[in-house]
């Protein structure tokens, strides 16, 4: 890949968003481990030193060895990044009399560094740090301060290297992707070449180098990032890509048929397998959450199985991961986090599993996959699809699981779902869906008196799920939701509004 940039992760909690401030300069860049870079630099035009948790000073801090980079590439220190090159370059780091966290002003900008072209003086940066740089390191020349960081920032004489004390990746550093821009077009001259359509050509020309005539078999799941990643391939490889589609019985109301459907209109050679009942029966009398998780993940793995071996010759499996899943992050103590899994009871696993692993995706955030679905010409409403937990509606079901239970929820949902659909908000929403809860409660119908289920109702906004908050939907709404949900499902008497966030409360009720 030409135009790439590289990004050392000390671990900083930042470190996502560097790279997600450069991809939207329409640049290419990769997270690398400090302690794990990669052995061949070639094809990296500019680096970036992330910040992070450890000080320069202490015993395990991060001290990966430079010479490859510093004066040979471009190359930006962020933070700890800056200190780094302060610290090991002769210029002294030192505790700083105020722990600096927060918002902070440029007072200083120095005129006539391309660096800061278009950068104004007093501009809004972020601080978050509790060492301070004291001395410059050989060569270094200020060209930012503020009121109580003198060296908020520096370059270095006769060489590409700059550095910064505060972090230009998040928001509140108002002029921060200017900054970024500046580093790697202005001075490392990177083009910014990395756009959906790029992205689609190249990936579909290495796929079919990488399969030829092979076979592959995919999952897809009906969610954007399996749809995505089996329109890719499918690009590349035709009918030599086997889609299979599991309906578990607890999908939403018709979507089964309605997303089989879907996948047929737009070419894709797959098979609907309707599996409901084997996944019914394996969930029968659970009720604790996590062993109806496990329950419905063995089943899946089973069915997915059974068909896998129906394609013969298949030699790939096809997943739709993405960066988020892949990114092999720094922890705060040390060593790289995530852990690579071992297969060494490999005689054991499923066949599918055996197959080698293709992952289009697995270098694109989820709103880069969204963006790519859409060059692509899939359509809004699939995109747009809000998420859906694998289990489906299983955690939406408290307590045990029956086909009665299914049906009063499908419909409950639906009228939900498509009520957020006909008054405009469903976009506004981030998820939404409806719990069955394990309570019955009094009511009256008519003259007669009902003992019926009550069902809760939530809606979150979120960016990722892990915080979420629940949405004002308008009371005209809710209003006329509940009352199709209680007049047309039968079985239902009560509906409630989640008014829960998350934490401390969870987006699921299992
Ligand atoms: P929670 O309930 O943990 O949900 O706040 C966060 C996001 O994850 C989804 N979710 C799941 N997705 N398998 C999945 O594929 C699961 O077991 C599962 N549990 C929760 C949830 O729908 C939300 O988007």
């Amino acid at each position: 890949m030409q135009n790439n940039v590289l990004i050392l992760d000390f671990g900083s909690q930042y470190t996502q968003l560097i790279a997600r401030r450069v991809r939207e300069l329409n640049i290419y860049c990769e997270i690398k481990p400090y302690n794990n870079p990669p052995e061949d630099l070639s094809s990296y035009k500019a680096v970036i030193l992330s910040g992070s948790p450890h000080s320069v000073r202490g015993e395990d801090a991060p001290h990966p060895d430079l010479s490859q980079i510093k004066g040979q590439k471009p190359l930006l220190g962020v933070c700890y990044g800056a200190q780094y090159l302060a610290h090991f370059y002769d210029g002294e780091v030192g505790q700083s009399n105020t722990r600096e966290y927060g918002r902070a002003n440029l007072s200083m900008v120095k005129e006539g560094e391309l660096f800061f072209e278009g950068v104004s003086q007093g501009s809004q940066v972020w601080m978050s740090h509790s060492d301070t740089i004291k001395k410059l390191p050989r060569d270094g020349v200020r060209i930012a301060s503020t009121n109580d960081v003198e060296n908020a920032g520096y370059r270095i004489e006769g060489e590409d290297t700059y550095a910064i004390q505060f972090h230009p990746e998040v928001y509140h550093s108002s002029d921060g992707k200017q900054i970024l821009e500046n580093f790697l077009v202005k001075i490392a001259g990177v083009a910014q070449t990395w756009t959906p359509d790029a992205f689609v050509d190249t990936t579909v020309a290495q796929l079919k180098k990488q399969l030829g005539d092979d076979r592959v078999i995919l999952g897809l799941s009906g969610g954007v990032d399996s749809t995505v990643a089996a329109t890719l391939l499918h690009k590349a490889i035709g009918d030599n890509l086997y889609c299979i589609f599991v309906n578990n019985g607890l999908l939403r109301k018709n979507e089964f048929s309605e997303v089989l459907l879907q996948y047929e209109g737009m070419g894709l050679n797959v098979k609907g397998v309707d599996a409901s009942a084997r996944f019914l029966e394996a969930l029968e009398g659970e009720s604790d959450p996590e062993t109806k998780r496990k329950a419905i993940g063995r089943v899946f793995i089973e069915v997915f199985d059974d068909e896998s071996k129906e394609v013969e010759n298949a030699k790939w499996l096809g997943q739709g991961t993405i960066y988020p899943d892949v990114i092999e992050s720094v922890s705060a103590t040390g060593g790289p986090s995530a852990t690579i899994k071992s297969h060494h009871n490999v005689g054991g696993l499923p066949d599918f599993m055996k197959l080698k692993v293709v992952e289009p995706l697995k270098m694109l955030f989820k709103d880069e996959v969204r963006r790519v679905g859409k060059s692509m010409g899939l359509s809004p409403s699939l995109l747009g699809r809000h998420p859906f937990p694998g289990p489906g509606l299983a955690i939406r079901i408290l307590g045990d699981i029956t086909p009665e239970k299914v049906r009063i929820l499908q419909e409950v949902d639906h009228i939900f779902i498509s009520g957020l659909r006909e008054w405009g908000l469903y976009d506004k929403v981030w998820q939404a869906g409806a719990m069955l809860l394990p309570v019955n409660s009094v009511g009256v119908m008519g003259d007669e008196r009902t003992y019926e289920k009550c069902v809760a109702l939530r809606a979150v906004e979120s960016t990722d799920g892990m915080t979420a908050d629940w949405v004002n939907l308008p009371y005209e709404f809710l209003q006329k939701v509940s009352n199709d949900i209680i007049n047309k499902v039968k079985g239902v008497n009560r509906v409630v509004y989640d008014i829960s966030s998350k934490p401390p409360a969870t987006i699921e009720w299992e």
